[in-house]
C-alpha cells in the first residue's frame, strides 16, 4: 500500500531538547522560521502531532498566512490541512484548541482509546487501529483519504517511532542557539535502536539565528513499498526444489520503477530475480548509478548455474544501494554473504528484517 510523503519537523536546543519543563511552551525558533513552518504547513495535506503535544502546548496548528490559505483554496484544496493526532489512552481535552480551529480533524487510536475519545465527545473523526496503533495502517489510511504529503510536528515520541521504523522521508531540524539543561525536559529522539547508517544531509540554511538542516533518513517509506513488492514477486515464482523463489525491483532515485524480475522468469529455469530485472535495462543506463535494487533475498555471492552471481551483476551495473529482507540461509551455498560482498565494494546495503517472513513464505519447503 502506498504511503504519503512523511516530513518530520522539529526545533531543538543545542543540548537536544524540544521544550523545557515549565508550563509555557519554550520558543526555540525565530520569527522567520515560524513563518517557514507556516509555509511547510500550507504545502501539506495533513499535519500530525502526538496527544502529548496537545496536552502540553494546546496548539491550534493552523496555516496563519491568509495568502497561503487563499492559495490553497484557489488550487481546489481545503483552506487548512487535515489535523491528525494519535493517542492510546484517548485522554484528550475536548476543549483543546486543536478541535475547535482550522479544518477537519482525525484521531488515530486503539480500540479502548476510541471508546474514551467517543465518551469525551471529541469533535473529530475517530479511527481505531486495533489493540495497538500500527503506523503502517495509519499511513495507508491517510493515503486512502487523499493525503500525499504529511507534516509531522512532534513531539519526540512520535518522531522517534517514525524514524526508527524507517517511515520518514525527510527530517527538517532547526537548531536553536540556547540550552535547556534539564534532563527531565522532553528530548527530540529517545534512546534505543535506530535504523543503521548515516542520514543524508540534503541541505542547510541559516534563518536569523537558527539553522535549518534537512536530512533524508537511511530508510524511507518508499523502501517499505518496493521491498513489499519484491516479496510479492517472490510469491509468483514457479516453485522449485533446487532454488529459492526471489523477487526484485530496480527503482530510480526519483521513485520511478525501472525494471522488475523474479526467479525462473519467462521459462528460464535458472535465472535469478536481480539478474532478470537487470537484463531488462541497457548496460550503460545512467539511472542505475543512483538507483536502488530491492530484493526479497540477499543477492547471491556464488552460484553454480551462471558465471556471475547477482552481487557481481549489481556491482557491474554500477548500482550503489540494495535493500533486502532476508539473509541467504545455508540451504544451497555455505556462508554466501552477498551483502558483505556488496558492502566491501562500498554499496549501501539495508536489511529490513520485518519483511523476512514475507520473503521466506514462498520458500518454506526449502528452509
Ligand atoms: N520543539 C518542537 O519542535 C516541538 C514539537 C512538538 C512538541 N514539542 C514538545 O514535545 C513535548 C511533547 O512530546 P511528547 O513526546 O511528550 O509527546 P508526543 O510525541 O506529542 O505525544 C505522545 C503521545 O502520543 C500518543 N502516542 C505516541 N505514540 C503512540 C502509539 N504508537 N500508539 C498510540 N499512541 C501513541 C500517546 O498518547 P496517550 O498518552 O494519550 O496514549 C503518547 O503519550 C511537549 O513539551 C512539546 O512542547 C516540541
Ligand atoms: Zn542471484
Amino acid at each position: 500500500m502506498p504511503y504519503p510523503y512523511v516530513l518530520l519537523s522539529a526545533a531543538v536546543s543545542l543540548d537536544g531538547y524540544l521544550d523545557d519543563t515549565s508550563p509555557d511552551r519554550l520558543l526555540l525558533s525565530s520569527p522567520a522560521d515560524f513563518d517557514r513552518v507556516d509555509e511547510v504547513r500550507a504545502s501539506s495535506d495533513a499535519i500530525l502531532i502526538g496527544a502529548g503535544t496537545i496536552r502540553a502546548d494546546n496548539p491550534r496548528l493552523l496555516v496563519n498566512s491568509p495568502d497561503r490559505r487563499a492559495a490553497r483554496l484557489a488550487e481546489g484544496r481545503p483552506e487548512y490541512p487535515l489535523k491528525v493526532t494519535v493517542t492510546a489512552s484517548g485522554d484528550l481535552d475536548p476543549d483543546a484548541h486543536f478541535w475547535h480551529t482550522g479544518g477537519e480533524k482525525i484521531v488515530y487510536t486503539t480500540d479502548p482509546g476510541a471508546r474514551r475519545v467517543t465518551e469525551l465527545g471529541i469533535a473529530a473523526g475517530v479511527v481505531p487501529l486495533g489493540p495497538e496503533l500500527d503506523w503502517h495502517r495509519l499511513l495507508g489510511d491517510l493515503y486512502g483519504r487523499g493525503v500525499r504529503r504529511l507534516m509531522v510536528e512532534g513531539g519526540g515520541t512520535i518522531h522517534t517511532q517514525l524514524l526508527r521504523a524507517g517511515l520518514a522521508d525527510e527530517l527538517q531540524l532547526v537548531l536553536a542557539p540556547l540550552f535547556v539543561g534539564d534532563p527531565k525536559a522532553p528530548r527530540l529522539f529517545g534512546p534505543g535502536a535506530y535504523q543503521e547508517g548515516r542520514l543524508t544531509l540534503v541541505g542547510t540554511r541559516r534563518i536569523e539565528d537558527v539553522v535549518l538542516m534537512t536530512y533524508r533518513p537511511a530508510v524511507t517509506p518508499a523502501d517499505h513499498h518496493w521491498l513489499a513488492l519484491a516479496c510479492d514477486l517472490a510469491a509468483q515464482c514457479p516453485p522449485s526444489e533446487t532454488a529459492f523463489s526471489v523477487g526484485a525491483v530496480i527503482v530510480a532515485e526519483d521513485g520511478t520503477e525501472l525494471a522488475r524480475g523474479h526467479s525462473r522468469e519467462g521459462g528460464d529455469p535458472v535465472v535469478h530475480a536481480e539478474e532478470a530485472a537487470l537484463a531488462k535495462l541497457a548496460a550503460g543506463d545512467t539511472r542505475l548509478a543512483t538507483a536502488t535494487v530491492y530484493s526479497s533475498l540477499e543477492p547471491c555471492a556464488r552460484r553454480a548455474s551462471r558465471p556471475a552471481p547477482c552481487a557481481r551483476l549489481i556491482l557491474d551495473a554500477g548500482v550503489r544501494r540494495v535493500v533486502t529482507a532476508w539473509i541467504e540461509p545455508d540451504t544451497f551455498v555455505q556462508d554466501a554473504d552477498g551483502n558483505g560482498l556488496l558492502r566491501d565494494a562500498g554499496v549501501e546495503v539495508v536489511l529490513l528484517e520485518e519483511y523476512e517472513g514475507r520473503a521466506k513464505a514462498p520458500n518454506a519447503h526449502l528452509v
